[in-house]
């Protein structure tokens, strides 16, 4: 069977739609038939509680997986989203880069236990907000990373210095990392701002953006509290097209990659 493609959702900026995206992305991709595992890398645990896991069903966790304490198949649990399945976060993760620092494998611990997987098509991995060791071994361990751009003022800027870190990666560990693309995210096209943003985005990027922007939604917003991605919570909302939308044009990009 052919290895799941690792994509890791990263940006060192908080609060710019990764875990959002990582839900979503990934209930889209089960839904669509594809087997889809979300790693929650991040020890806020968002992603955990977005696809229903409350904080007290989380036995095994991605900071047993990384100290080998479990395997993947001992850490991967079931979602609220028939074929979703997720490894949870819990806040112990928050000491990983320093419980991590000096075993000789760090940057890739993620990788090598993601070797024996698994019957999924993607392993969606939502970052935590800083370029350290955990999304350092995000990158290791990816085939691609996705970029979620919120439609703000300096968005651009932090970008800068993640490309920096995906290079550095490249060198050091894994040639092949590719980048998938940037999203735009909380979209509002009546503000000047946004526009100007992704006018930016599209003249430095090019063919990177991708041409689905995310828009502000307030399903979107609502949906974690229920545990729930958006598409299952409101079919129809604008947001729930959105993310049905990048869907198609993740899996259209995952196929010309193939050819
Ligand atoms: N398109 C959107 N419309 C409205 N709210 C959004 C949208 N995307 C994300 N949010 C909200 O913004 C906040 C930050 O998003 P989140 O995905 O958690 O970012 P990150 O994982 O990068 O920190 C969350 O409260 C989320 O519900
Ligand atoms: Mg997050």
């Amino acid at each position: 069977m052919p290895n799941a493609k690792v994509i890791a959702i990263a940006n060192q900026k908080g609060g710019v739609g990764k875990t959002t995206t990582a839900v979503n992305l990934g209930a889209c991709l089960a839904g669509r038939g594809h087997p889809t595992l979300i790693i929650d890398l991040d020890p806020q645990g968002n992603a955990s509680t977005g696809v229903g896991c409350p904080v007290k069903g989380r036995n095994a966790t991605s900071y047993d997986l990384l100290a080998g304490r479990h395997d993947l198949a001992e850490a991967t649990m079931p979602t609220s989203v028939d074929n979703l399945s997720l490894v949870p976060s819990t806040p112990d993760l928050s000491s990983g880069d320093i419980d991590f620092a000096n075993r000789p494998e760090r940057i890739k611990l993620l990788k090598s236990v993601l070797s024996h997987s698994n019957g999924h098509d993607y392993i969606l991995v939502d970052c935590p907000p800083a370029l350290g060791l955990l999304t350092v071994n995000a990158l290791v361990a990816a085939d691609a990373v996705l970029v979620p751009l919120q439609a703000e003022f300096y968005a651009l800027e932090g970008l800068s210095q993640l490309l920096m870190t995906v290079r550095e990666v490249r060198q050091a560990a894994n040639p092949d990392l590719r980048l998938d693309g940037v999203v735009l995210t909380m979209y509002d096209g009546r503000n000047n701002l946004s526009q100007q943003v992704e006018a930016d985005a599209r003249a430095t990027l090019g063919e990177l953006v991708y041409d689905t922007v995310i828009p502000r939604n307030v399903r979107i917003s609502e949906a974690p509290s229920h545990g729930l991605p958006v598409i299952s919570y409101d079919p129809s909302s604008t947001g729930s097209r959105a993310y049905t939308a990048l869907t198609d044009e993740f899996l259209a990009r995952q196929k010309d990659m193939r050819q």
